[in-house]
């Protein structure tokens, strides 16, 4: 299945003669379209993008000024898996998590971002025809990069009352031509942190059946109100068909410098980091440096982070509470995104997205851009300042009393 792309619906037409078959089925993901179209109507308020409002900490700008102007060479591609001191310190920390070994020249590659890691790990193991589950709704560009690498997404609805996941649905929906499956948690867009018990269920039919598992690991830093937090990575049984993603990203406010990494065993990596040396060749150099300061200066930057975006989800959710008559939603555990259910029957998610947009000027994602299971909500996400959140619920509280759905609620 294919996501609806926001541009096509608000009107951009795609000449298509000559294009592959394989890039006219995807689109642009209406998180990276929403704020496109935002920017051409002006004076738009976001709940949309998940881009955290806090600057990289200052220590990280300051070390890559220092190496600009004292290092020569730190404009010059760095060797294709990355800097030898980078990749020590991610398998140190890495190690440190998982209580083994992580070797740093055989299974770690800094990659730009998590989301070229993704798709190399997807563009390593999935091929046309291949059906790979995710859970629905789901991060959309795992979608458009299943459909990239010519995969069949197969969804599985998640649990609607809480999120989380059905391993019995899992089991259902895996056939002889399943490959693989992805797996963000915690999870984007729901805010789900799914159980230990229900990851370790899912470890065990990967193995059965032979499945790859790619686990994004983007927010495993963040989850609320001091609940555990399980990895698929902790789990040592199934190293061998595990490739997992992380970024730099959200951890460390670094959303710009794209930088990131893969951990995987050996022989997967050998497969991914030819894709990344077709790709991208290395991760930017200055990059580089800049997740090299974040792993080694201070670590309360990131609890800063959290405790910041937890009073944030608290905003968020006591201002939908206010609008109970048109919403209801399950309190994000983690990742600062929520789905926020619209009580309009009959509205497509892109129609009240669209209209949110134009009409109360402030950015939302539509449910239905993370698959099936996203439809009849609007994801919201809450990295933005609390002034920012604020006001993008005054315009919609205001919006909402304009009666814009009159014959609906
Ligand atoms: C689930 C998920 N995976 C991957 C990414 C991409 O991360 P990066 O900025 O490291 O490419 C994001 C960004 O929002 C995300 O939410």
């Amino acid at each position: 299945m294919q996501t609806r792309s926001a541009l096509v619906a608000a009107g951009k037409v795609y000449q298509s003669a000559g294009i592959s078959q394989r890039v006219k089925q995807i689109s642009i993901s209406a998180i990276k379209e929403m704020p496109l179209i935002a920017s051409k109507i002006g004076d738009c308020v976001s709940l949309g993008q998940g881009i955290p409002s806090f600057p990289t900490p200052s220590h990280i700008v300051e070390t890559v000024c220092q190496v600009m102007r004292e290092d020569l060479h730190s404009g010059k591609y760095t060797l294709g898996p990355g800097m030898p001191e980078l990749r020590e310190a991610v398998a140190r920390s890495l190690s440190g998590q998982l209580g083994r070994a992580v070797d740093p020249d055989t299974e770690i590659c800094i990659t730009v971002g998590a989301m070229e890691a993704l798709l190399a790990s997807i563009l390593t193991v999935v091929e046309r025809g291949d059906e790979v589950i995710l859970p629905s709704p789901n991060y959309a560009s795992h979608i458009e990069q299943v459909l990239l690498a010519e995969g069949i997404p197969v969804f599985v609805p998640l649990q609607v009352k809480d999120w989380q996941l059905s391993i019995e649905a899992i089991r259902r929906a895996i056939t002889p031509r399943t490959k693989a499956l992805i797996l963000c948690n915690p999870h984007n867009p729901t805010g789900a942190n799914f159980s230990e018990a229900a990851l370790r269920e899912l470890a065990d039919l990967a193995q059965a059946h032979e499945l790859f598992v790619i686990s994004d690991e983007t927010y495993d830093f963040l989850v609320y109100d001091s609940q555990p937090h399980f990895s698929l990575t902790l789990i040592p049984e199934l190293k061998e068909r595990l490739i997992a993603t992380f970024s730099f990203s959200k951890k460390y406010a670094m959303t710009g410098w794209r930088v990131g990494y893969v951990y995987s065993s050996a022989a997967l990596l050998d497969h991914i980091m030819k894709i990344h040396d077709a790709a991208a060749i290395c991760a930017p150099s200055l990059s580089q440096h800049a997740a090299l300061a974040a792993l080694r200066g201070p670590q309360d930057c990131v609890s800063d982070i959290c405790a910041a975006l937890a009073a944030r989800r608290d905003l968020a959710c006591q201002r939908l509470d206010r609008m109970a008559d048109f919403f209801d939603y399950v309190k994000p555990q983690g990742a600062y995104y929520l789905m926020a259910r619209y009580k309009v029957p009959g509205v497509d998610s892109m129609e009240v997205a669209l209209r949110m947009l134009r009409e109360a000027r402030v950015v939302s994602i539509p449910g239905g851009a993370f698959g099936p299971g996203g439809e009849n909500h609007i994801r919201l996400s809450f990295g933005g300042t609390e002034a920012e959140i604020n006001e993008a619920f005054d315009r919609i509280e205001r919006w909402l009393t304009s009666n814009p759905f009159a014959a609906g609620v």
